[in-house]
């Protein structure tokens, strides 16, 4: 069942998820954090930071593994996922960073071409994830089209972490952040899959502003479909939509 929680605001949003995360680490000193990119889960990040430096929690121990990362950009590029994620959550909250892992790293400069080697690398993530023990808390943002991670409309609901050609409408929003040259914006990705995404013990999906109206209504309250991969959610025992009014406003 999903659970839907409308919120005021992203930072009240982000201060749930800074308590559930808090209190998973008070339990569980090692655990596994599922972390995305996105302007979505920033606030959350702020919020956990904040929460970490006041309560003095011991982060020390504490992993990660991103969703997603594009194909083509040098790791060290400002918009890759890799410096994305150290930009906003290993740095600010302290992580250690060989403890955080973004799916770019396993691909090992692999070209686009190399289909066998692309293959290896996806399995390779997701058994990465398996040693780990699982994710604990998987934090999820969804794209307009209903994508998670970057599994985009028509993606297998049991896929594992694979690679895939970015959609025109994706690429369109991502544009923003290459200048608004979307010919900037890389074609293909490697993504944790619907199926790897379902395997985390806790989702939190958090979406905020009416462009995300349609999204969030297929999600939650349409059918399961591969249209829409957010709404794979419907089938995780423990699935929680966190959203304001603008975003809830076809629900
Ligand atoms: C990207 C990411 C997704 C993210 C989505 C929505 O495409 N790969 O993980 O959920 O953008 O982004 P935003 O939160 O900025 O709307």
């Amino acid at each position: 069942m999903t659970e839907v929680i409308i919120v005021d605001d992203e930072q009240e949003a982000g201060e749930l998820y800074a308590t559930c995360v808090a209190d998973l680490i008070s339990r569980k000193p090692d655990a596994v954090l599922g972390l995305a990119t996105g302007s979505s889960p920033l606030a959350a990040y702020r919020a956990l930071a904040e929460r970490v430096r006041a309560d003095h929690i011991d982060v020390s121990g504490v992993r990660g593994y991103a969703l997603d990362e594009y194909i083509g950009l040098p790791l060290d590029h400002p918009e890759s996922y890799h410096s994305t994620i150290a930009r906003t959550v290993t740095r600010p909250l302290g992580l250690n960073p060989a403890h955080v892992h973004v799916p770019g790293d396993v691909l090992d400069g692999a070209p686009l071409d190399d289909e066998q080697a692309l293959r290896e690398a996806g399995a390779r993530y997701d058994r990465a994830i398996e040693r780990a023990g699982g994710i604990d808390i998987q934090i999820l943002g969804v794209g307009t089209d209903g994508h998670v991670g970057f599994n985009e409309p028509g993606s297998s609901l049991s896929s594992g972490t694979r690679i895939k050609t970015l959609a025109e409408r994706t690429r369109k929003d991502n544009a923003r952040f290459f200048g608004n040259d979307i010919d900037a914006v890389p074609t293909h990705c490697i993504t944790q899959g619907i199926g790897t995404i379902l395997k985390a013990r806790h989702l939190i999906l958090l979406a905020f502003g009416a462009a995300k109206a349609e999204a969030i209504e297929e999600t939650v309250e349409g059918g399961i479909s591969s249209f829409c991969p957010a709404s794979a959610l419907q089938l995780h025992p423990h699935a929680t939509v966190i959203i304001d009014e603008a975003a809830a406003s076809r629900l």
